[in-house]
């Protein structure tokens, strides 16, 4: 299995309960989870795959701690890993920047060499626009806590299960 770590960035606490179910699905002691806060780029270079969470605020704004690690992130040679995006956000209040965040952490992520994995459909969810949909597909898996919290743990699990082969070393 490649050295997985899940980092999120979060304000009022979903992001971090969506890392940790991301972990459970994929299994606890096989992945470090880490809040962004007390991440930086060289902390990477431990790591082979990398799944980064954000939440949007104000709008369609990244959350707040991701801002100042997106510059070294952008500086980093992150060719060989592979990076998988969720996203919190909230479809109705928000419909129009809904999971902006994911968007602008995959823009800025474009050029490190990352190849990226765990697109979704975006079949299932109730939006008008999203900076997150990237040729028709959202860039990794947007969640919404404030409206289709029941939604949550089954998304993850079809989710994880997409790239879950991809976890694996190859022989
Ligand atoms: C003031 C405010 C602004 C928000 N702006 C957006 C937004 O632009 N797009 C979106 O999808 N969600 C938006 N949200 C919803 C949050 O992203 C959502 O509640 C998320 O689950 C929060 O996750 P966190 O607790 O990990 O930060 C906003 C929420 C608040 C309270």
């Amino acid at each position: 299995m490649k050295k997985t770590a899940v980092v999120f960035g979060t304000t009022t606490g979903n992001t971090e309960k969506a890392a940790h179910l991301i972990a459970e699905a994929i299994g606890k002691d096989k992945v470090s989870v880490m809040n962004v806060s007390s991440f930086s780029a060289v902390d990477i270079n431990g790591f082979e795959f990398l799944i980064f969470g954000t939440s949007t605020w104000g709008y369609g704004d990244i959350q707040g701690d991701w801002e100042s690690l997106i510059p070294s992130l952008k500086k980093s040679d992150l060719s060989g890993k592979t990076v998988v995006l969720f996203g919190l956000g909230d479809s109705s209040s928000y419909n129009e920047t809904f999971c902006d965040g994911m968007g602008i952490l995959y823009e800025e992520l474009q050029g490190t060499g990352a190849s990226f994995t765990g697109f979704c459909e975006t079949a299932g969810y109730n939006f008008s626009s999203s900076r997150a949909v990237v040729n028709g597909k959202f860039a990794g898996l947007p969640l919404d806590e404030d409206n289709e919290a029941g939604k949550t743990r089954e998304r993850i699990s079809a989710w994880v299960d997409s790239f879950s082969e991809n976890l694996e070393m190859k022989a």
